[in-house]
């Protein structure tokens, strides 16, 4: 089977690029150091698979093809190009498993700002590889998941890693793309609850508030925290330390709607008209929600937030249902 070899190709690639990052100088000094300085231990380095792949156009590919792996495999998988080349060239790696635990793809990152190159690339898509259906850190956190009833949703490799490493576990990144229905399918098998946590920054707060609507579609309960400007998961908590962090997303999480609406609210000062659009567009969040109990609290709160009848509300929500189907 195709796959298969997909998997036994990929398999061969971490250990290569494991093997980089603490057999050679090169790796040593550039891959291991970065890793190092960025706060990860060996042991966190160990657990999550991760490497470096080192600058030579073809390292992999021809070590790869002398221990007898086939080109197109390695094509298949991602790693070499129609030209034979490495596709992940001087950059620290980072395996992305399966929900079972085999590795599918990875995603290499850059070692010094450069204008020109993209930060992070990752594996196109291949047989075994589907960028909307992969939830980084699964395999790692879905114990954790269904123990603690919870999922932390955050954006990027590096906040999976640190927040395990403080040992926050159910935690797993939608890996800088918006938030998919697969996504959130794979976070229903272990858990009815997240919690967000994406970047400080205006995307962090746009892809929130995206995901949202898409989360509370599936009739996921959802909390979210807002980090401080500038700051993503793994920074935040590199610079406060684990019990201030925890501290911090107990205390900061908020329930959806008390989220959305403060800050849509803090949006658009006193203009009646820009409030009234609001609130038909929190109503409409609410809409989605598929139980009614659900639904009517929330109703509820809402009306309490924007200081409006809930009457008014409860009508405009059933006009949205009823358009609805
Ligand atoms: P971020 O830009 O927030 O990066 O993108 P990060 O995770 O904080 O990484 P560090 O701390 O700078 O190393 C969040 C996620 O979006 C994806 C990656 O999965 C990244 O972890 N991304 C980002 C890409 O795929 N390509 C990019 O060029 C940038
Ligand atoms: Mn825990
Ligand atoms: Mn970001
Ligand atoms: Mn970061
Ligand atoms: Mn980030």
């Amino acid at each position: 089977q195709v796959a298969d070899s997909l998997y036994i190709v990929n398999d061969y690639a971490k250990k290569y690029y494991e093997d980089q990052l603490f057999n050679t100088d090169i790796g040593k000094g550039v891959g291991l150091s970065y890793f190092k300085n960025r706060g990860f231990r060996e042991a966190t380095i160990r657990k999550f698979g991760l490497g470096f792949a080192p600058a030579k156009k073809d390292a992999l590919t021809a070590k790869a093809i002398s221990e007898g792996h086939k080109i197109d495999t390695l094509r298949d998988a991602g790693l070499t190009s129609k030209f034979d080349q490495d596709f992940f060239r001087n950059r620290v790696m980072f395996s992305i498993h399966n929900v079972s635990g085999k590795v599918i793809g990875f995603g290499g990152r850059i070692l010094q700002k450069d204008i020109k190159a993209p930060k992070y690339i990752n594996t196109p898509e291949t047989e075994i590889y589907n960028k909307s259906k992969v939830l980084y850190g699964i395999y790692f956190a879905k114990q954790s998941i269904r123990k603690e009833d919870e999922c932390i949703l955050v954006e990027g490799y590096t906040d999976v890693i640190s927040l395990h490493q403080a040992g926050i576990e159910n935690v797993v990144a939608s890996s800088g793309t918006s938030l998919t229905k697969e996504q959130i399918r794979l976070i229903k098998r272990y858990t009815p609850n997240v919690k967000i946590i994406y970047d400080g920054d205006i995307a962090g707060v746009k892809a929130a508030l995206r995901g949202l609507d898409l989360l509370l579609e599936q009739d996921l309960n959802v909390k979210v925290v807002t980090l401080p400007e500038g700051e993503d998961p793994d920074s935040y908590l590199q610079s406060v330390g684990a019990s201030a962090f925890k501290k911090y997303i107990d205390e900061e999480a908020k329930d959806f709607i008390l989220f959305k609406t403060n800050l849509l609210l803090k949006e658009i000062g006193n203009d009646p008209v820009k409030k009234t659009h609001v609130i038909k567009d929190i109503v409409n969040s609410i809409g989605l929600i598929p139980d009614p109990i659900k639904r009517s609290i929330y109703i509820k709160e809402c009306a309490r937030l924007v200081n409006v009848e809930e009457q008014l509300l409860v009508n405009e929500s059933n006009r949205i249902l009823a358009k609805q189907v």
